[in-house]
C-alpha cells in the first residue's frame, strides 16, 4: 500500500506497517488465551470499528468463546463529540460472563467507561478491555485497559478499521494525519 493516502480533505502519511500489526494482535491473542482459556467469555465487537481488529483476533483464539456486538458513537470527523449514543444495544443476557470488550482505539476511554458500566449494571462477573491502539496522552479514565496492541501519541489515525468519517477502514495499515 503507498506511503499516503487522501480521504475526503485530508492527507494521512503510514504509520504502521500491517506485519506489525498482525505481530501486535498475535501477541494480545496469546494473552487473552492465558487469561480466558477455561472461562467460556463473551467478546463484545464495538461496531463498525472493531470489525476488522475482531475479525484477525478472534481466528487467533484457540478456546470455546461466543461473540456479540454493540454500536456506540462519540466520534464526529475527528473529534470526540463527548456524547456517546447508543446505536445498537445490547441482546443477550451476560449475568455472570466474562465479557471481553474488543475497540479498535481507546482514546479519552469515554466510550470504555460508558460500557463497562453498562455490562457490569447488567450482571456481568467482570469487564476488561483489547484494544489495537490506545493513546495514553488522551486517556482520562480510572478503569485499567488491559490488552493493548499499540500505545500511539495523541493525533489522529486511520485504517485497520479505524475511519475518518467512514472511510479508510479497509486500509490494511494504520495511517496518522499529516501535521
Ligand atoms: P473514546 O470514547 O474517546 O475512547 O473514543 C473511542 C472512539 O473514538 C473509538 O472507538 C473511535 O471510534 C473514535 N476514535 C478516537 N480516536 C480515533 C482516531 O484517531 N481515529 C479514528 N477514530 C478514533
Amino acid at each position: 500500500m503507498s506511503e499516503k493516502v487522501t480521504l475526503l480533505d485530508k492527507t494521512f502519511v503510514k504509520y504502521i506497517t500491517a506485519d506489525k500489526i498482525d505481530e501486535a494482535i498475535a501477541k494480545v491473542a496469546a494473552d487473552i488465551m492465558l487469561e480466558y482459556r477455561y472461562d467460556d467469555p463473551i467478546l463484545l465487537i464495538t461496531l463498525n470499528g472493531a470489525i476488522v481488529f475482531a475479525v484477525d483476533l478472534l481466528k487467533q483464539l484457540d478456546f470455546p468463546c461466543r461473540i456479540s456486538c454493540v454500536k456506540l458513537s462519540s466520534y464526529s470527523g475527528t473529534e470526540s463529540t463527548g456524547t456517546i449514543n447508543s446505536l445498537i444495544g445490547l441482546n443477550e443476557d451476560i449475568r455472570g460472563k466474562r465479557i471481553l470488550i474488543l475497540e479498535d482505539i481507546v482514546d479519552t476511554g469515554r466510550t470504555y467507561v460508558h460500557l463497562h458500566k453498562m455490562l457490569m449494571d447488567a450482571g456481568a462477573k467482570d469487564v476488561r478491555i483489547a484494544t489495537m491502539t490506545m493513546k495514553p496522552e488522551a486517556y482520562k479514565a480510572d478503569l485499567p485497559v488491559h490488552y493493548v496492541g499499540f500505545s500511539i501519541p495523541n493525533k489522529f489515525v486511520v485504517g485497520r478499521g479505524l475511519d475518518y468519517d467512514g472511510y479508510g477502514r479497509n486500509l490494511p495499515d494504520i495511517y496518522q494525519v499529516e501535521s
